[in-house]
C-alpha cells in the first residue's frame, strides 16, 4: 500500500535525504521533500513524478518556517505515514578537538540538528496522528551520538547534537507511548558517501544507503510489535554498514549487541531482553 512520507533536508542530490525521497518515489509512495533552497535535481524529479512529489521550503531552525510548511502540507495531504528527520548542520569547527574548536558554535548545531528535528515532529504531529495508529518517526542519528561507543576527540558539535537527538527520541517515545499512535526511532544509517565523491572511502552511496533504510522502515509491523509490547524500549537502532549488521544500543542503553541484517527479526528479542534487564535494575 502506498504511503505518505516526509523527508527533511532533501535538497542535496548526493545527500541521503534526496536519495531517500527518490527511493520512496521509485517505490510508488507520495513524498514531501523539504529543502532550504531550490534544488534543480529535485525539480527534475517533480517533472517525472508530478503530484507524488511535494517540494516544500522549510528551515528547521525556525519554528515559524516549520509550522508554515506543516500548514501547507496539511492542505495537500490528509496524513503522514512516515516522517524522516534527515536534515543536519555542523559548524566549520566540527573536525577540531576541544582546545581548538570555538565552543560558541556548538549551540547552533544542536539547535538545528536536535531541536530542529523536534520542531518538525511537533508541527507535523497532527498529520502523523491522522494516519490512524501506525505513524512512524525515524530520526536519522549517527553512531557519533552514541555515548557508550564514543572514541573520538573531534566532531564535538555533531556528536553532541546526535546524542541530544537520541535523548529526544527516548523522551518523545515516553510522550507518545500511552497513545501508541506514533512510534519513534533513532537510526544510524551507516557510513555513506553523502558528498558524492568517488574517493570517499565510505562503503555506501547515498542511493544504496537510502534503500537499506527504506527496507528497514518497511519492517514496520515488526517494529511496531516491538514497541507496542514493551514498556521500556530500546530506542536506538544502529546499522553498521561495514559489518553489515544492525546493532541495538546507543546513547541511552548500556547493553548493546550486534545482529546481522538478515536477522532483523532479532530486534524483537533484543528489545525484550533489554527491557527485562532494565526492569531488574
Ligand atoms: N554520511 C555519513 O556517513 C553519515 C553517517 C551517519 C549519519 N549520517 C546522517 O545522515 C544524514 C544525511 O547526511 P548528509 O551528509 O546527506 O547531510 P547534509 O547533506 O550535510 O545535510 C542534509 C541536508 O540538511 C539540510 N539543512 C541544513 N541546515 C538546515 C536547516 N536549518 N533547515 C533545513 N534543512 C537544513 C541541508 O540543506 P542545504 O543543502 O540547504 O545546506 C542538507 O541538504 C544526516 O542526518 C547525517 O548526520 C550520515
Amino acid at each position: 500500500m502506498s504511503q505518505n512520507v516526509l523527508v527533511t533536508g532533501a535538497g542535496k542530490a548526493s545527500g541521503l535525504g534526496f536519495n531517500l525521497a527518490l527511493r520512496y518515489l521509485e517505490a510508488g509512495d507520495t513524498v514531501c521533500a523539504t529543502i532550504r533552497k531550490p534544488c534543480g535535481e529535485l525539480e527534475k524529479l517533480k517533472e517525472e513524478y508530478k503530484d507524488r512529489l511535494i517540494i516544500l521550503t522549510m528551515d528547521i531552525s525556525s519554528t515559524g518556517s516549520v509550522q508554515a510548511a506543516s500548514d501547507e502540507l496539511s492542505s495537500q495531504l490528509s496524513h503522514l505515514d512516515l516522517l524522516i528527520n534527515n536534515a543536519v548542520s555542523v559548524s566549520p569547527d566540527c573536525d577540531k578537538g576541544f582546545f581548538d574548536a570555538d565552543l560558541d558554535l556548538i549551540a547552533r548545531t544542536v539547535d538545528i540538528t536536535a531541536v530542529g528535528a523536534m520542531r518538525v515532529i511537533k508541527a507535523f504531529y497532527p498529520l502523523l496522528k491522522a494516519c490512524g495508529g501506525t505513524g512512524l518517526i525515524m530520526n536519522i542519528s549517527s553512531e557519533a551520538g552514541s555515548i557508550s561507543r564514543c572514541y573520538r576527540t573531534n566532531l564535538l558539535d555533531y556528536a553532541m547534537a546526535k546524542a541530544a537527538m537520541n535523548m529526544s527520541t527516548m523522551t518523545l517515545y515516553n510522550t507518545f507511548k500511552d497513545e501508541r499512535k506514533i512510534n519513534i526511532f533513532s537510526v544510524h544509517p551507516g557510513w555513506i558517501r553523502t558528498d558524492g565523491r568517488a574517493d570517499n572511502p565510505a562503503p555506501l552511496s547515498s542511493y544504496e544507503a537510502a534503500e537499506i533504510l527504506r527496507e528497514l522502515f518497511e519492517k514496520r509491523e515488526m517494529i511496531l510489535k516491538v514497541t507496542g509490547s514493551s514498556p521500556i524500549l530500546m530506542r536506538t537502532t544502529l546499522f553498521n554498514a561495514r559489518q553489515g549488521s544492525f546493532g541495538c544500543g546507543g546513547a541511552a542503553i548500556k547493553q548493546s549487541s550486534w545482529i546481522t541484517k538478515e536477522q532483523i527479526g532479532e530486534l524483537l528479542f533484543l528489545s525484550q531482553k533489554t527491557s527485562a534487564q532494565t526492569k531488574r535494575q
